[in-house]
């Protein structure tokens, strides 16, 4: 099953805003394996696009914990930190034509990251969104996360 699929069957969140970036990541992620490893400027190109929706993804989901004064704002966001920090790391290797193993990251490391992100962090934040009746749209202009 492609991570897309998965993501579909178990890790919607109820919260239009959040589940539509997280498609778009699970797509991005699964383009990976169509892409010719050989082919490094169009992989970097890749990696780029996906580098930026992930830095807006968690910039968003910032946003919103702090502006409905989420409970665990400050662990959620030093997780997202961190996890940009691991890609930006990759995208040095990618500079250094480690092709094989930034691809190893983004298809094998990332979609069990994101499992485990959903299932704790961002379904405790979409909870927390529902049970305070928060208007996600109200709350925060979200901004475009695909390019
Ligand atoms: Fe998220
Ligand atoms: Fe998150």
């Amino acid at each position: 099953m492609s991570f897309s699929e998965n993501l579909e069957q178990r890790w919607l969140l109820g919260i239009p805003q959040m589940d539509d970036t997280h498609r778009e990541f699970a797509q991005l992620v699964d383009g990976f394996a169509e892409i010719d490893a050989n082919d490094r400027d169009a992989f970097t190109e890749r990696y780029q696009q996906l580098f930026r929706h992930t830095a807006e993804h968690f910039q968003n989901e910032d946003r919103l914990m702090c502006d409905s004064g989420f409970f665990a704002t400050a662990m959620h966001k030093g997780e997202h930190e961190r996890v940009l920090g691991e890609m930006a790391r990759m995208g040095g290797y990618l500079q250094r034509g480690q092709v094989k193993m930034v691809r190893d990251y983004v298809l094998e490391h990332l979609p069990g990251w994101f499992e485990q992100h959903a299932a704790t962090m961002d379904s405790a934040l979409a909870g927390h969104l529902k049970n305070r009746n928060v208007n996600v749209n109200e709350l925060t202009q979200p901004q475009t996360a695909q390019e």
